[in-house]
């Protein structure tokens, strides 16, 4: 039997699509083994939204070069592959197979094409929607399963390149989510996450022609689903009927993460993302105005071509306004095919770093006061494992808090899936610290 290894790197789209390519290799005869070394056939799924974490890939390819005299065919999937088509060839000429998301509904033929001799095939094309249909599929978790909503992007922010990785945006009917979300219920899961790069643009193809907010709360009246979280959000699509839902409903988890990308009006115009800072602002006052106590996350990228120091100030700011529970924050990377490229005014390496660097750390107060006002409180989580070296289970809250607890006690079963109620005893910038609350 032919073995393959899968790494896989980027967003949650990118690890549900290693487990729909998981699920089709299995199908096709391979046994997944742990190392590269063990493998036949070498994936990397890769992500090319920054630099860094495109040149990971090409670092793990160098990595291996001798390898491939051995016997080891390496293939590239995923948005590097989309991006660089036949250059990844040319970058590591031991590979043999480069295919984009689009196109993994190709990998059995281009599998045998490779078994046939053919040393270079290549799945590169973007006008197909077949991905959503996968009945193959090989989920990682037994008890959270991620849906596929919606694929591709049309919106063209001046620094992003997934409109050129994963193409024009296609919906899913939701009849199908709903099928799969009932499914995924009868096998067990509790928890959904529904998936796409802008969830918020979902538009039923179907004649119900559904929007988001309507597929939210019919998958949200799915029974045994108790968490339906999604991700992730454009503001300029993202509607006030979605908080509506999630006040009404709680099986809709309490947390949304809604990008902003900056604080500056100006460099949004420049981002070409299509909102004000103030309409930005309107978005976050719904979400507060919800009885629901609904945690915010964010996205920022500091250092965009003509950023000043005055826009800068201006994210800062708005990071003490919205208060959010958590922020990714990157330094801007120049990517091939963006708009923002063919700006001036880039800004040094260092600058970047200097901002990101006071960014992160006002983040980090505000942090520190937002999970404190936790401390006492009883929440609800799901235990998604077991810590040995501190002793602790590791829970989630709706909020999607991370919850280290002890459970006194115990009588050593396994709660990994279950749902409990813990009181919050202490709490850190990325964490909260608490005990179970035992019912007598
Ligand atoms: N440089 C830095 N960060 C980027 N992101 C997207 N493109 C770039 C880029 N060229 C960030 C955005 C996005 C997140 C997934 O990655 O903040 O929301
Ligand atoms: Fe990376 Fe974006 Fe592709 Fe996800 S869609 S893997 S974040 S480039």
């Amino acid at each position: 039997m032919k073995k393959f290894y899968i790494e896989t790197f980027g967003c949650q789209m990118n690890v549900h699509d290693s487990e729909k390519v998981i699920g089709t290799l299995l199908a096709q005869g391979y046994g997944q083994v742990e190392t590269p070394e063990a493998a036949d056939l070498v994936f990397y799924n890769t992500c090319s939204i920054r630099d860094k974490a495109e040149q990971k890939v090409f670092n793990r390819l160098q990595q291996f070069k001798k390898e491939s005299g051995k016997g080891k065919t390496f293939a590239v999937l995923g948005c590097v592959a989309q991006q660089e088509g036949e250059r990844v060839f040319e970058r590591a000429p031991h590979v043999s197979l480069v295919c984009g998301s689009a196109s993994y509904n190709k990998l059995p033929e281009l599998l045998i094409q490779l078994e046939n001799g053919n040393r270079r095939v290549t799945g590169l094309s973007l006008d197909t929607d077949e991905t959503f249909e996968t009945p193959l599929t090989r989920r990682d978790n037994p008890h959270r399963a991620y849906i596929t909503i919606i694929e591709g992007c049309d919106k063209s922010c001046a620094y992003c390149v997934v409109p050129f990785t994963r193409g024009p945006e296609r919906s899913r009917t939701s009849v199908s989510v709903l099928r799969e979300a009932r499914e995924l219920a009868s096998g067990g899961y509790t928890e959904i996450q529904l998936l796409g790069q802008n969830v918020n643009s979902y538009r039923d193809p179907t004649p119900a022609g559904w929007d988001f907010a309507t597929l939210l709360r019919n998958v949200g009246e799915t029974p045994g689903i108790r968490r339906v979280r999604f991700t992730t959000s454009h503001p300029r699509d993202f509607c006030k009927d979605i908080i509506d839902a999630i006040s009404e409903n709680p099986v809709l988890c309490n947390h949304v993460h809604l990008p902003v990308q900056s604080g500056s009006t100006k460099v949004l115009d420049r981002m070409q993302r299509l909102y004000s800072r103030d309409e930005y602002m309107r978005r976050i006052e719904w979400m507060k105005a919800s009885p629901r106590n609904i945690a915010i996350t964010t996205d920022i990228i500091v250092g965009f071509p003509g950023e000043t120091e005055e826009d800068f100030e201006q994210t800062l700011d708005l990071l003490d306004q919205v208060e959010y529970d958590s922020v990714f924050s990157f330094k801007y990377s120049q990517r091939p095919n963006t708009p923002a490229l063919q700006y001036a005014d880039h800004l040094p390496e260092d600058e970047k770093s200097r901002r990101l660097a006071i960014l992160q750390e006002r983040q980090r107060q505000i942090q520190i006061r937002r999970n404190g006002a936790y401390v006492g409180t009883i929440q609800e989580v799901m235990v998604e494992g077991f810590n040995k070296a501190t002793g602790q289970w590791i829970g989630r809250t709706s909020q999607h808090k991370t919850l280290n607890f002890i459970r006194p006690a115990h009588g050593g079963e396994n709660l990994i899936g279950s749902y409990l109620d813990v009181t919050v005893t202490r709490a850190g910038p990325n964490s909260l610290v608490g005990e179970a609350v035992i019912l007598n």
